[in-house]
This record gives C-alpha cells, sequence and structure tokens, in this order.
C-alpha cells in the first residue's frame, strides 16, 4: 500500500491482521518429537507442514530421519511470508526451505498428496475470519464433506479437512489443535465424516503438569490419524509429564516399559465422541434424563461494544434515552451472588454503579427514533462502534439481539462456582450467562427443575460436557449443557418425567 492511499485491506491482509492480533503459537518440540515419530514411523520420502511457522516440524523431522538413516523431503507452506526468516533463525537449514512455498494451505493447497504431515493449524475463531473468506472456506469444506459445517467452525476445522484430504493412502497425519475440534456445534458432522473415511490411531490430551501451552486458555490434543479402513477403537493417551521419549516410543509402534509419563486406555469411538476426547472415559452412569429434554439453552446477548449498549441508568437518563428502548441486563457473573437474582439485587448493583440497562432499539427507523438517541448513535458513528467486528454484520448496525427473560441462568465459568441462578429479576443476560427456558411455563414447574439441576450431583455432571481448560476453569456451550445428564432418582422425585420432551436422533458413529 502506498503512504496515504486509501486502498481497503485484501483478505489476505485481514486474515494477517487477525493472525497477528491472535498471536502464532508454536508447538514445543517435546511435543514435536512424539508427533513427528508417530508420522514418520514408516520411514516416508516426504512429509508435509501446511503451516509452517517457526518451523519446529522440520527441525525434529530432519533430526529423526538422520537419526533412522532416511531421505525425507521437507514440504512446508505458510501464509505469511516472514516465516522463512524466522524459520532460518530458529535453526531450520536453508536447503530445507527450498520446498516452502507462501501459501494459503486451506484455498490454494500444494497439488500432490503426502505419506506424512504434521500440523499446528492457525487457531482462528469464525468472527475473526473476514467474511469473504469464510464464505470459501465454508464452499470448500461444503464440497469435501457434501454438507457445509456450522458457520461457527474456526479456521482451525477446514485446514483438518484439508489435512485429511492432503493424505496420501496409508499416510499419518499428526495434528495438534484445541479440544473444541470435537466439542464445537459443528463437531458431530466434522467427526462423522473423519470416522468414516480415516482411522483414528491415538488421541493425546494432556494434564495440566504437562499442558502444552499453559500461558493460553485452551485445551490441546494431539490426533493421530491414518489414510486408512476406519476402526471403531483408539488408543486415548493421558499425558502427564514433558517427556516425550516414552511417548515416541508408544506412538511408532515399538515395546516400552510401562511409562509413568503417560497412561493408555482403549476406548471406542462413539463414547469417547460423546465424552469429549479431552475427557476421560466417562464411567458415570448418564441415565435417561438430559437436561435438554426439559429446557432449552441459549446464549446470553453479544452486544458488540458493551461500553456503547450496557449503559448505568443514570446514563441513560443524562443521554436522554427512553425507558421504552432499554431493557434490564446482567453483564457479569460477579454481579449475582448466590442462586436467586431478585429485583433487589438489580437495583443494588445500580446503586453500586454498575449498567443494568441494555439500549435496544429494534423495529425503528432512525427517523422514528428520539432526537437525543439520534445524537448518541451518531457518537456511536463517530467513534467507529458500526465497524467493529460482529456490529459490522448487523443491520442497522445498532439493531441489538433480543431474548426472552430466562427463568433460569446458567454461570458457566469455574467448575467450582458453576451454578445455575434463578432469575426474578426480569432481566437478559449478556454472553456471561447462558439462558435455560424450561419447556413448560408453570412456575412449579420451573421450580422443580431449578432444584434439580442446583443439586450438587447435576453440578458433577458438568465436567462430562464441559470444555475444561487448565486448573478449575470449565466452560459449557449451549448445546453441550443441553446434554447435561439429570440423575434420574431426582428428576421423578420431582415429577418432572411427564414433562419430558421427545429426544432428537443423535450421534451415531458407524465406523467398522
Ligand atoms: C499455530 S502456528 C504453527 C506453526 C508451527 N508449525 C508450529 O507448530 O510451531 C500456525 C501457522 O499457520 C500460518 N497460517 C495461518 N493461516 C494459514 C493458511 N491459511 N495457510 C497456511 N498457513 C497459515 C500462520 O502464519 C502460522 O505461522
Amino acid at each position: 500500500m502506498t503512504r496515504g492511499s486509501k486502498k481497503r485491506l485484501s483478505h489476505e491482509d485481514e486474515l494477517r491482521e487477525a493472525l497477528r492480533s491472535k498471536g502464532q503459537f508454536w508447538t514445543p518440540e517435546w511435543v514435536a518429537r512424539f508427533m513427528a515419530a508417530y508420522v514418520l514411523q514408516d520411514n516416508p520420502d516426504r512429509l508435509l507442514d501446511p503451516a509452517l511457522g517457526e518451523g519446529v516440524f522440520f527441525r525434529v523431522s530432519r533430526d529423526y530421519a538422520a537419526r533412522r538413516g532416511f531421505n525425507l523431503a521437507l514440504f512446508g507452506c505458510d501464509i505469511d511470508p516472514s516465516v522463512r526468516g524466522l524459520a532460518q533463525r530458529a535453526g531450520v537449514a536453508a536447503a530445507d526451505l527450498q520446498n516452502f512455498e507462501v501459501r494459503d494451505f486451506v484455498l490454494n493447497p500444494p497439488s500432490r498428496t503426502f505419506p506424512a504431515i504434521l500440523a499446528n493449524p492457525p487457531y482462528i475463531r469464525h468472527h475473526r475470519l473476514p467474511p469473504a473468506y469464510k464464505a470459501a472456506l465454508r464452499e470448500f469444506a461444503r464440497e469435501a464433506m457434501g454438507i457445509a459445517p456450522d458457520g461457527r467452525a474456526g479456521l482451525h476445522v477446514y485446514f483438518l479437512i484439508r489435512t485429511l484430504q492432503s493424505l496420501s493412502p496409508g499416510g499419518r497425519l499428526a495434528y495438534i489443535v484445541s479440544a473444541d475440534i470435537c466439542e464445537g456445534v459443528f463437531a458431530d458432522a466434522l467427526w462423522r465424516w473423519i470416522t468414516s473415511r480415516f482411522r483414528l490411531d491415538a488421541v493425546v490430551a494432556f494434564s495440566t503438569a504437562a499442558a502444552p501451552f499453559p500461558e493460553v486458555d485452551t485445551n490441546a490434543l494431539v490426533l493421530c490419524i491414518r489414510n486408512a479402513e476406519p476402526r471403531s477403537e483408539f488408543d486415548w493417551v493421558l499425558c502427564h509429564r514433558r517427556d516425550p521419549l516414552p511417548l515416541e516410543l508408544f506412538l511408532s509402534g515399538k515395546v516400552f516399559d510401562k511409562s509413568e509419563s503417560f497412561e493408555v486406555r482403549t476406548r471406542h469411538l462413539a463414547e469417547a465422541l460423546q465424552t469429549g476426547l479431552s475427557r476421560s472415559p466417562s464411567t458415570a452412569d448418564h441415565g435417561r434424563y438430559l437436561l435438554g429434554d426439559f429446557a432449552r439453552v441459549m446464549r446470553g446477548i453479544a452486544t458488540g461494544d458493551n461500553d456503547f449498549f450496557f449503559l448505568t441508568s443514570a446514563r441513560a437518563h443524562e443521554l436522554g434515552i427512553p425507558d421504552s428502548l432499554l431493557v434490564n441486563a446482567v453483564g457479569r457473573t460477579r454481579d449475582i451472588q448466590g442462586d436467586r437474582f431478585t429485583a433487589n439485587d438489580l437495583a443494588d448493583l445500580e446503586k453500586q454503579g454498575r449498567p443494568t440497562r441494555l439500549f435496544s432499539i429494534n423495529g425503528y427507523s432512525l427517523d422514528q427514533l428520539p432526537p437525543p438517541v439520534i445524537t448518541y448513535l451518531k457518537s456511536g458513528e463517530a467513534r467507529g462502534v458500526p465497524l467493529k467486528t460482529l456490529i459490522r454484520t448487523r443491520k442497522p448496525w445498532y439493531r441489538m439481539e433480543t431474548r426472552k427473560v430466562p427463568p433460569i441462568l446458567f454461570a458457566y465459568l469455574g467448575r467450582r462456582n458453576a451454578r445455575f441462578i434463578r432469575n426474578e429479576a426480569n432481566a437478559v443476560p449478556l454472553t456471561c450467562l447462558l439462558c435455560v427456558y424450561p419447556r413448560a411455563d408453570s412456575p412449579d414447574f420451573v421450580e422443580r427443575l431449578w432444584k434439580v439441576l442446583s443439586h450438587p450431583r447435576t453440578i458433577a455432571n458438568l465436567r462430562l460436557v464441559g470444555k475444561t481448560y487448565g486448573g478449575d476453569a470449565i466452560k459449557v456451550e449451549p448445546r453441550a449443557l443441553e446434554r447435561l445428564p439429570l440423575p434420574e432418582d431426582l428428576v421423578l422425585a420431582e415429577g418432572l418425567e411427564k414433562k419430558a420432551a421427545p429426544r432428537q436422533a443423535s450421534l451415531n458413529i458407524t465406523a467398522a
């Protein structure tokens, strides 16, 4: 771009910007080593890293091939041209960068296939993908899988599909990725596709002490997949120590003494995908009832800019925004003490200067709005609010999501304080909380359901459906919360069973 030119950012520029602001996370060498041992065990003649970064996979693969004495050609690509220099500075030989290309691996992949692939894909969540780029990714996935994945799939999901397509028959892939690859809303369709075409040999999960990316709030998995006849069982490995050697031996099929560094269980695909690949095999009695039999779950409202849309009453008053354009809302889990949230609590928050009023204009055109509201919207435009990621997808930009007031809220971060809250404050939640809508409105039913949900045995089941992040944190997505098992005796004791809705068909993995 020339100085002073008004050229718009290209999709590549936008993507690079998203990458920069998200950071590029390099695989630790001890993990790269056992990943390489898995894909290189048959002495293949070439290896691909489709997202090279600093080139740790090139370095450990070169080292592995040298130790085993076989010839290995290294192929790589990355969307970011600066990684060539980064890789060289990190110790990749110039000769090994001869087959490195700057390209977008998903939309413009190399034309040949590879018997060995190592990948740590870019982790870019769907809302950070430039819209035209996301549309092209979805089209690619629709062609590959026969159906487009849910729009909430991030770049790492599309990357996995392309990576699998790039595997030669019999070829092996080791892919390090966030556990949400098997937990997000897109996961059912993705894993149905994978497990009906490829063999999942092993999944490596990590206990907190061995987390590969301890500084990041995510839970990593290594997927070891072969382009071979699918099987319905695989090895689930839980790694306890940052010690690559025993895992190198195990994943490359060598005999090894029992190791304290990791444990292995043989698991059935259907069970593991239901429980979540990052979690230990479930021995819990899932019982007959799930939360989804009695309630629907939705996330709270995403404003796109809380500073602009979420106001204290005093501020709304000062701006001259009429009450008819404001709804009661709660914006932080810690604004709710205990497990009942009442109108008095809302008033107390107001006294403490916390915002409780959501600016919610829907169904009015600009010329129908009072002048002070127009002035406030103009001030937002001057501050660039309409250009924010989520807001720019809305028409008009100030249109707010709406939710019926949910009778029950769910606070979903933190295993110790995850709780269901009886909402008596007539308030809608922002994204910090989930909305639970019981399938029947009667106050008696809602109270009984809430009692079952709040029971410590129900709360204990959250670990079966939540995404766990190192330490004590747990996060539960709306669809996952609908799969929360409710202890059958509690359901029967409250007489809820008569209100259970008929079940939808669930995931049925049919690998041989
Ligand atoms: C998480 S880093 C991993 C780097 C390295 N392989 C490692 O394991 O340390 C992901 C890399 O993917 C690159 N990348 C992002 N989008 C890409 C795309 N569409 N095609 C190819 N590479 C991409 C980024 O520039 C970044 O270097």
